[in-house]
């Protein structure tokens, strides 16, 4: 079956004769489409006309139920009923939190590098950015309480820090567990909000997952944007929020909500009969299986053919791989790769100040097979090696 281009994003955005590792999307063969069929029947049948209203601002009883269930499961936390929301996916919840909790002009931290689309929507507020250099193990936590001191000296007052502190976007890592404590005390200690944007918590690898700030963090310090977009699918619109309970009224009292602008309610529903039915740990322990063989065949691509200065490190979990290739100009790298067959991300586009990552490409592995990483990674070496020869 072929699919009408206009039914499709993805569709679109594929160009036949490249492969395209700048995507950041699942493989479309790894949906559980007959499931989320079946399910979407379910909720009409089980909640009847419920699931064709407008629902509730903070989005529907059974899922928040599961959700609040799974997380004291797996976090060891659970959010009371009044510190969740259901949301339209992080995206929407970053641009209504930041809508909410900050003003034109306010300082936003972010890691540096981090991921590119949320500071377009820091920026639509707009508010001003303030970058964070990245260690081996997250923020350097001594820079960032120096930014901070160097913002008061100038009579600004940080407002939030967005952050992306597991299975990162673009670069894989994880905050090691003695930084996560640091940048909860130093917010606490400051009154800035950490945005913990949580997006590829169920993708881990290696073992388990590391602990989400909000978990381990005094009430009020964190609220954590979490999606079924990476675990479930991007079509559905569907995450969630957990914070504090007056964010979370904050949130589901604001204009947008009583006119109705709240999360779906029919994909919640959706959702919330698929992870009912049990159907959601199999769902990502085979995302997990998929992805872990094509994390590594894309590694083992990259150590069997590009030069060997290059640095990668293995990301535990996530949709990418960082890869540094020192003396190369990723940009100019760019069109050649391109007219190679193989495209990925310019690192420096993940430099809210355009500072850094000249040398690195981000990588996704999750929207094609071993087989077509493997050949993007051959491509990829071609084009090095004619950037090389410039
Ligand atoms: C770090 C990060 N946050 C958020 C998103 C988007 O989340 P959602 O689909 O829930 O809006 C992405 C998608 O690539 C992401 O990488």
């Amino acid at each position: 079956m072929t699919t009408p281009h206009h039914l499709s994003d993805l569709h679109a955005a594929l160009r036949p004769s490249v492969i395209d590792l700048g995507l950041g999307h699942p493989d479309p063969t790894l949906l559980p489409l007959d499931a989320i069929r079946r399910a979407s029947a379910r909720a009409v049948a089980r909640y009847g006309a419920h699931a064709l209203g407008y629902g509730y601002a903070t989005g529907p009883g059974p899922l928040s139920d599961w959700l609040r269930h799974r997380i004291a499961q797996h976090e060891g936390r659970a959010p009371d009923a009044d510190e969740i929301a259901i949301t339209g996916g992080i995206s929407h919840a970053l641009d209504q939190l930041i809508t909410l909790c900050t003003k034109p002009g306010d300082v936003a931290m972010v890691e540096s590098p981090t991921y590119h689309l949320a500071v377009r929507i820091l920026r639509d507020r707009p508010l001003k950015l303030a970058a964070v250099p990245y260690n081996a193990d997250g923020p350097d936590v001594a820079a960032l309480s120096a930014l901070i001191g160097r913002l008061k000296q100038e009579g600004e007052r940080p407002r939030l820090l967005y952050c992306v502190p597991t299975f990162n976007n673009p670069t894989g890592k994880c905050w090691s567990d003695a930084v996560r404590r640091e940048v909860v005390q130093l917010a606490v200690r400051e009154g800035f909000l950490i945005v913990e944007d949580d997006a590829y918590r169920e993708l881990a690898y290696d073992g388990p997952t590391p602990s989400s700030l909000w978990s381990i963090a005094p009430a009020g310090s964190v609220v954590r944007l979490g999606s079924f977009s990476k675990s479930l699918a991007p079509g559905m619109r569907v995450g969630w929020i957990t914070a504090d309970r007056d964010v979370i009224a904050r949130y589901a009292t604001c204009g947008l909500m009583d006119s109705g602008g709240g999360p779906n309610q029919f994909a919640a529903m959706a959702v919330a009969a698929y992870c009912e039915a049990g159907e959601f740990d199999p769902q990502v322990a085979q995302l997990r299986a998929a992805y872990r063989t094509r994390r590594d065949a894309l590694l083992n691509a990259i150590a069997i053919h590009l030069p060997a200065g290059c640095e990668v490190h293995t990301p535990a979990g996530g949709f990418f791989v960082w890869l540094r290739l020192p003396g190369v100009s990723a940009r100019r790298l760019l069109p050649t790769a391109e007219a190679m067959g193989v495209s990925f991300v310019p690192g420096q586009r993940f430099f809210c100040d355009g500072q850094g990552g000249e040398d690195a490409i981000r990588l996704a592995f999750t929207l094609y097979p071993p087989a077509q990483l493997q050949e993007a990674v051959r491509r990829l070496a071609q084009a090095v090696q004619a950037h090389d020869q410039n």
